[in-house]
């Protein structure tokens, strides 16, 4: 089974980016472990990332009857993109989102997600472990590996 692990726009700096809220692990380091850590859950995972809400749109409509399921950072454009919010729905794909940090205990700006209505689920506020469980959400919502 394929899985894309879709982070956009500043995520590209995690490692540097206000590490207080977001860590010392880079994307770099989080794509390699979410490859690792997928095998072993019988996924092939791919990674992307983008600052751009478009091309975070063209890789959902990619990934469309090619992949069984999608982590997705959207970042900022969780809380502003309802093109984005299409595009998952468009996709028809299982789709987790994931927040490094918690959201809820931010900014009030940070507390909507346009997003969330049209995923699976969601986990958030757990560092860069949390694609590991975002993984895991997904194996359970796929069902067992038939391999
Ligand atoms: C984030 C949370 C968003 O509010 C923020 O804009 C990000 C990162 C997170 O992983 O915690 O860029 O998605």
């Amino acid at each position: 089974m394929k899985i894309l692990v879709l982070n956009g726009p500043n995520l590209n700096l995690l490692g540097t980016r206000e590490p207080a809220i977001y860590g010392h692990t880079t994307l770099a380091d989080i794509e390699a472990d979410c490859i690792a850590h997928g095998q072993s859950l019988g996924f092939e995972v791919t990674c992307a990332q983008s600052n751009h809400e478009g091309a975070l749109i063209d890789h959902l409509h990619a990934a469309r009857g090619v992949i069984s399921g999608v982590v997705l950072n959207a970042g900022a454009y969780t809380h502003t993109s309802v093109a984005l919010r299409d595009a998952i729905t468009a996709s028809e794909l299982p789709v987790v989102e994931l927040h490094l940090s918690n959201t809820h205990a931010r900014e009030s700006f940070r507390h909507v997600s346009l997003i969330a209505p049209v995923c699976v689920g969601g986990i958030q506020g757990f560092g860069a472990r949390g694609y590991r469980l975002a993984l895991q959400a997904l194996r359970f919502h796929l069902g067992p590996d038939p391999a």
